[in-house]
């Protein structure tokens, strides 16, 4: 993640935040948000491509008054689970509970579709996605051994039931 800062992004209070399902013209704001936020982000394309796959939620959250993208989440659905596959709130705009109405919005759709639970992965040295996690009602449930690259870091699972 690198400290650039968008001095136009800071949101406005919550009661101006709506969350929404995402459409191909957020795409580009999205990708800038992830690219921000991940050292090894997902393209473009890749969150093109979730568009038409009814297995997956992919949601943004806007500010309502200037309708800059904020953050987004995407969750997918296999049988009775689900998973956070991608979530991130743009640098500038963290901290004011953005990231915790998205995660609530995605747990809220995987119930809607009946999933028994939700489960996430998250670098372990990942500290506010671990703290937001937990904030979250989700538990630590296992680890991956060197799941990601960019650098190289164990994954942990966490599991909401
Ligand atoms: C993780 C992330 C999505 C959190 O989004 P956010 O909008 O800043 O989070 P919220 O404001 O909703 O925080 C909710 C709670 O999570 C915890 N939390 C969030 N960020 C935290 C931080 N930097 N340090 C400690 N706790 C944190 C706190 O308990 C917080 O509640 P509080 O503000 O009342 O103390 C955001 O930091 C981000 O986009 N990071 C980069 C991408 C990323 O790591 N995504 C997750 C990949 S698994």
């Amino acid at each position: 993640m690198t400290e650039a800062r968008v001095g136009s992004m800071r949101p406005t209070p919550s009661r101006h935040l709506s969350i929404r399902l995402a459409r191909r013209d957020d795409v580009d704001e999205v990708a800038a948000i992830e690219k921000r936020a991940f050292s090894d982000p997902w393209s473009a394309n890749s969150f093109r491509a979730l568009f038409g796959n009814p297995l997956v939620h992919f949601a943004i959250a806007e500010d309502a008054v200037t309708a800059n993208v904020l953050g987004y989440v995407v969750a997918w659905f296999v049988v009775d689970e689900a998973e956070i596959a991608n979530l991130a709130v743009s640098d500038d705009a963290r901290r004011a509970g953005i990231g915790a109405r998205l995660l609530d919005h995605a747990v809220a759709a995987a119930k809607q579709r009946t999933a028994r639970m939700v489960y996430l992965e998250v670098r372990e040295s990942n500290a506010a996605a671990r703290a937001l996690y937990a904030s979250r009602g989700f538990a630590l449930a296992g680890r991956r051994a060197k799941y990601y690259r960019k650098p190289v870091e164990d994954a942990l699972v966490f599991v909401r039931i």
